[in-house]
């Protein structure tokens, strides 16, 4: 089971979250992140830009890769995750930009994308520590309900809900894209470290059933459940309809309370 933390608010849940980037980047400067676009991981994101100012950790050795893509969006469109990768992350961390991979979604070839981006992780020796957000339809990455649990990057199509949610991005909703290409949740679940962040009462149903439902393809963010160093922080809107939520106070208080005594 994942260690589920509950937290006041973003800026606290991005603090929490950064410090555990910042852990596994000072025990191995090359690490290799797993990234994640969305509202969600932005409060991360500019806490552990905020470690690097403080010349805290060193990011020059990091490397990158970006969950998922837009089919048919060119990489310099604003809204590419390409581009918000660069904007949201590249940038504010200061990370090498050769060293930072999202998967392709245009250009000849593209059904040999989800191979090519698998064996590109590969290279780099996998994924150290993946941060994920999700869905209001349970989804990780751009895995929709029904996803194989087993499933490897590749082209998928978009759910109503997921171009519903995404529309704020895009001046009109017929604008956003109809498919993506994403890693898999086999993908996924080979990142060595997984991190989910969730906030909002808008998320709630969806980490219930990620996080106290069966797993299943029908809520793809379930998978987390299989793995074994998985951390959950979420907000208490977001905490609202887990059945445990007292349990993972408990837990999490006495895990800090161990931290800090040595026997
Ligand atoms: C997006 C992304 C996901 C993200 C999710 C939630 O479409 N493909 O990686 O986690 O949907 O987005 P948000 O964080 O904006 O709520």
């Amino acid at each position: 089971m994942a260690e589920v933390i509950i937290v006041r608010d973003q800026t606290e849940a991005g603090s929490v979250a950064a410090s555990i980037f910042a852990q596994q980047i000072s025990t191995n400067p090359c690490t290799v992140l797993g990234l994640a676009t969305g509202s969600t991981p932005l409060s991360t994101y500019a806490a552990l830009a905020a470690t690097v100012a403080e010349d805290a950790i060193d990011v020059s050795g990091v490397r990158g890769f970006a969950l998922d893509e837009y089919l048919g969006v060119p990489p310099q469109h604003p809204e590419s995750y390409r581009s918000v990768i660069t904007r949201e992350v590249v940038e504010p961390l200061g990370l090498n930009p050769d060293y930072v991979f999202t998967p392709r979604g245009t250009g000849p070839g593209i059904t040999q994308a989800g191979a090519e981006y698998e064996d590109m992780i590969a290279e780099a020796g996998g994924i150290d520590i993946q941060i994920l957000g999700i869905g209001s339809n349970g989804h990780v990455g751009f895995n929709e309900p029904g996803s194989s649990l087993a499933s490897t990057t590749r082209i998928k199509a978009l759910a109503e809900q997921t171009r519903k949610d995404n529309a704020r991005f895009f001046d009109s909703p017929d604008e956003v894209p109809t498919h993506c290409i994403t890693q898999g949740l086999g993908t996924i679940l080979k990142a060595r470290q997984l991190v989910l962040l969730a906030f909002g009462a808008n998320k709630a149903q969806a980490v219930a059933a990620a996080l106290e439902g069966p797993v299943s393809s029908a809520v793809p963010g379930s998978v987390i459940q299989q793995h074994p160093r998985a951390t959950v922080i979420i907000d208490e809107s977001a905490a609202a309809g887990l059945a445990h939520a007292e349990y993972y106070r408990h837990a999490w208080r006495s895990a800090q309370i161990l931290n800090a005594v040595s026997f």
